[in-house]
């Protein structure tokens, strides 16, 4: 009778954790989509270490930036002392814009542009690439920092990084 028991309790411990542990894990995958790279349970990843003047320097031949080789192209890098990636975009040949990718309502990680908009993918507010919002709920535009081509180094400059976020 006590086996019959335990086997039993572990059986019914196994179906009622068994999904619980997957819906759990779930829910948290979409919340650290979300909410960009801080994870649910607070851990911090690594990012680029502004330098002295609080600018980060892409060099456009890494791979990791290679869709900023081109027009239109757009990537997210984190940088150390943000708590969301910044969305760095090549405009023109010349010319590179850069977002801070948290969604002035309610924190979210907005989306890469799609076309010209930048959605969050929260509550439905999109921004222009200036980072003007188009649609509600949000507010405020999203935060922008200088960035600009170097062509000839190949590398594109953000700058104002310094004080993070
Ligand atoms: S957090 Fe972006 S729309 Fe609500």
């Amino acid at each position: 009778m006590q086996n019959k028991l335990t086997r039993r309790s572990l059986i019914a411990h196994a179906v009622c954790v068994g999904p619980t542990a997957w819906a759990f894990a779930l829910l948290s995958g979409a919340f650290n989509r979300a909410h960009g790279f801080f994870g649910i349970f607070g851990k911090k990843q690594k990012g680029l270490q502004p330098d002295q003047n609080g600018s980060v320097t892409l060099e456009l031949s890494n791979e990791s930036y290679a869709a900023l080789a081109g027009q239109g192209g757009a990537v997210k890098i984190r940088v150390k002392g943000f708590d969301r990636p910044v969305i760095v975009m090549r405009i023109g040949n010349e010319s590179a814009r850069a977002l801070f990718s948290k969604c002035t309502h309610l924190n979210c990680e907005v989306a890469l542009p799609e076309e010209d908009k930048i959605p969050c993918p929260c509550h439905g507010s999109y921004f222009n690439l200036r980072g003007e919002v188009q649609q509600g709920p949000a507010k405020k535009n999203l935060r922008a920092f200088p960035a600009r081509v170097n062509t000839e180094q190949n590398v594109i400059t953000v700058s104002e990084l310094g004080e993070g976020a």
